[in-house]
């Protein structure tokens, strides 16, 4: 089956996020992380017939979509969990915050890696901890852990490691030998292990496989929380379903009494929605690879040939993560937005002088993103 990617979708007037912040402006929204596909057939069906049923009561898990989860880990990476290790979220975000209420005490320390996704850098703050940020390097053109920095930074305080696997914004699919690396440190120093794998589904280059931190070895499974969703992979970020995997028991009842009185349900259509997500929308989704794949090739095609520029190549995600530092900007977020182009500030994932763009968009509008940036460049 064919799916029309290049369609035009127009979400003016639907109070996007992504769409709302330029509102009456002429400015290509590439910013925040959702795409501007409609969902998959299955997935409208779906929520069609739950909307046309009329109720929106309270709403336990479908035992199916549990039966799909579990099978789906088994199938795609050979990691088998019991049902009851998995912890139902309204999102992903929700889950970063009760890991670090969850592991710990009050001025506990929480380490992990810069840049990264902004809730990273203000959960441990929200939820009394120290924050400790060890930057990636850039290393055989790609970006990668500094495993001595890393190790130099933990403190005696410090008790959970947020860890973003593949990562955002860097685009990077850790190999099975770096997650090892890293998970020995945790090891060594006793640390928790907070493993947010929302873009697993996302693998662009055919040679890379995601591995499930947790699935390493019995002993790591123990300490680590792992965060999954169907909401970056299929585009249904505003349906709110998400979920936590942890398999040590205390682990997750230290998580589930972190939640009490404050995370809500999962809602009712999320439910609907990640279940033909998981079970009716293969296809679409290979479908989709192979569209963002192209978006990459001519995001990575432009940079290459815009001077000031540069980026590595993006393994996973449909994000790109580029560093202007050598174009002279003050404000590169600020100069690209007064040129028509909305991106992410590289100073909200603790590193200035970079910017993410988000190629998850039809090809025509994301050309006219990218002459955009380049007359920004010419200037
Ligand atoms: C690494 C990562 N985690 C979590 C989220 C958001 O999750 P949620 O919308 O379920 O809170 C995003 C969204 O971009 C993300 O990139």
């Amino acid at each position: 089956m064919d799916f029309d990617f290049d369609e035009p979708v127009d979400r003016r007037g639907t109070h996007s996020l992504k769409w709302d912040k330029y509102r009456g402006r002429d400015i290509i929204p590439l910013w925040v992380a959702d795409m501007d596909f409609r969902v998959a057939p299955p997935i409208s069906t779906a929520l069609h017939t739950h909307v046309d049923h009329g109720i929106f009561g309270y709403t336990v898990v479908p035992d199916e979509l549990v039966d799909v989860v579990v099978e789906r880990l088994a199938d795609r990476y050979h990691w088998d969990i019991r049902p009851e290790w998995i912890v139902w979220l309204p999102g992903l975000v929700t889950g970063i915050n009760v890991a670090c209420r969850a592991v710990g005490d009050s001025g506990d320390a929480v380490l992990t890696t810069i840049p990264v996704y902004p809730p990273f850098l203000s959960a441990p703050v929200f939820s009394s901890r120290e924050l400790i940020t060890a930057p990636m390097v850039a290393q055989n053109d790609r970006w990668q852990f500094d495993f001595d920095l890393l190790e130099r930074s933990i403190t005696r305080h410090t008790r959970l490691l947020l860890l973003c696997s593949p990562h955002n914004p860097c685009g990077r699919v850790f190999t099975k030998d770096e997650l090892a690396v890293l998970a020995e440190i945790c090891e060594r120093y006793d640390l928790v292990i907070c493993s947010d794998e929302i873009h697993c589904e996302l693998l662009l280059d055919a040679d890379r496989h995601h591995c499930p931190t947790t699935a390493l070895s019995p002993e790591v499974a123990q300490r680590t929380i792992t965060l999954m969703a169907p909401s970056k992979t299929f585009n249904i970020p505003g349906l709110g379903c998400s979920y936590a995997v942890i398999p040590d028991t205390a682990l997750r009842k230290h998580f589930t009494n972190a939640m009490r009185g404050i995370v809500p349900h999962v809602n009712a259509l999320g439910y609907t929605a990640a279940l033909a997500a998981y079970r009716d929308s293969t296809v679409w989704h290979r479908a989709l690879l192979d569209y963002l794949r192209q978006n990459r090739e001519m995001v990575e095609r432009f940079i290459e040939r815009t001077p000031g520029l540069s980026m590595h190549h993006v393994e996973a995600t449909y994000l790109a993560w580029i560093d202007t530092r050598d174009a002279g900007f003050e404000d590169p977020a600020t100069a690209f937005e007064n040129a028509g182009v909305g991106l992410s500030d590289g100073k909200d994932f603790g590193s200035e002088g970079f910017v993410r763009l988000n190629f998850g968009c039809r090809r025509a509008l994301l050309e006219e993103a990218l002459e955009r940036l380049r007359r920004a460049l010419c200037f």
